[in-house]
């Protein structure tokens, strides 16, 4: 029995800078259902940095799922306390980030080699909580790229008894490529991942990686139990716009884009005291998306933001909805 809390047909991929608090609260006003992912927090900020400030959320972002990075199991299950005490409704290890800084603290891809510790950093996780412990890894780290490795470290993570396990669909190269270079260069080998599921029906695993309009993400479905979207969410928050209706089956659920910007607006100014002004209004700027003569615009955005004048920028995004 694969008896998930979560319902994760559709999710937003953790995204470090991007997926902040305020970005997710923009999310959940275009889409109820999506499940939203924070950043990724290393466990030992969490255990000595103000978690009170790292795990901080809005009531209406549920379900959100605190992404975590780790190997000291004893850090890891701390982790888990605090997203249990902090009402997340899961907890997702992160196996693959490539970058050198996350690697150097033996976080990300660099455990993809450690198959049995990622496995028992998942068991400790479980221990401590009722709520759905997942893993984000890729499908191999460096020379590490055959089937027989993914398959190896899967059925190893298994053996934690987790439940579903989010796959970017290409291998981390740690050495010698940055983060960005590392999410397009390897190439994207998304028959692991159906492979994978054919061996392991009753485990979900979910699709990330290259997934750039929804008809994309409906055929993943076809073979795979759910999908996660990175970077066109970040391009274009109203990518979201019809997951409810196509991913929930909710009928009848029009997104009113002015009505989106408005509230979003209302949370801008009951936060701009205490929320950094870049955190706020960065999630604006993607909500000109495709738009004609969106680069002038930008422009005056990015003035208005420099200004900090709320207001003028409020009508002027609500003009632009409106044209
Ligand atoms: C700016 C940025 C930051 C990211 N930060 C994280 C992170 O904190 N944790 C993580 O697991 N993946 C992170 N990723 C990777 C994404 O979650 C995702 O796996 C990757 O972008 C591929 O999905 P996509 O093609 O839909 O963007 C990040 C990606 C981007 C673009």
């Amino acid at each position: 029995m694969n008896n998930l809390k979560v319902d994760y047909r559709f999710s937003v991929a953790p995204m470090m800078g991007v997926t902040t608090p305020s970005a997710r609260y923009m999310y959940r006003l275009i889409s109820k259902e999506a499940v939203l992912f924070t950043e990724m927090l290393a466990s030992q900020a969490l255990h000595r940095g103000d978690c009170k400030k790292l795990l901080r959320k809005e009531n209406i972002e549920k379900p959100v799922i605190l992404q975590v990075g780790g190997s000291d199991i004893s850090l890891l299950k701390y982790s888990t306390n605090l997203a249990n005490k902090f009402d997340y409704q899961g907890i997702n290890l992160n196996v693959g980030c490539p970058s050198k800084k996350v690697s150097q603290g033996k976080m990300g891809a660099c455990l993809m080699k450690e198959a049995e510790l990622v496995r028992d950093c998942l068991s400790g996780m479980r221990e401590e909580t009722s709520m759905d412990v997942s893993l984000k890894c890729r499908i191999g780290v460096d020379e590490f790229d055959s089937y027989d490795f993914f398959r190896n470290f899967i059925s190893t993570v298994l053996e934690s008894e987790v439940k579903i396990i989010f796959i970017h669909a290409r291998k981390a190269f740690l050495k010698g490529l940055d983060p960005k270079k590392n999410r397009t260069l390897p190439e994207l080998k998304y028959e692991f991942v159906y492979n994978i599921k054919k061996e392991f029906p009753d485990i979900k695993f979910i699709m990330n990686g290259g997934l750039t309009n929804i008809d994309d993400c409906i055929e993943q479905l076809k073979y795979l139990d759910g999908v996660m979207v990175g970077r066109a969410v970040q391009a274009n928050p109203f990518f979201i716009k019809d997951v409810d209706n196509i991913f929930y089956g909710q009928s009848n659920i029009e997104v009113n884009k002015s009505d989106v910007v408005k509230k979003y607006f209302d949370y801008i100014k009951m936060n701009i005291e205490i929320v950094s002004t870049y955190e706020l209004l960065s999630p604006l700027l993607a909500l000109c998306f495709g738009v004609p003569g969106s680069k002038k615009f930008k422009q005056e955005v990015n003035e208005l933001i420099r200004a900090r004048d709320i207001n003028k920028l409020e009508e002027t995004y609500l003009s632009l909805i409106a044209a």
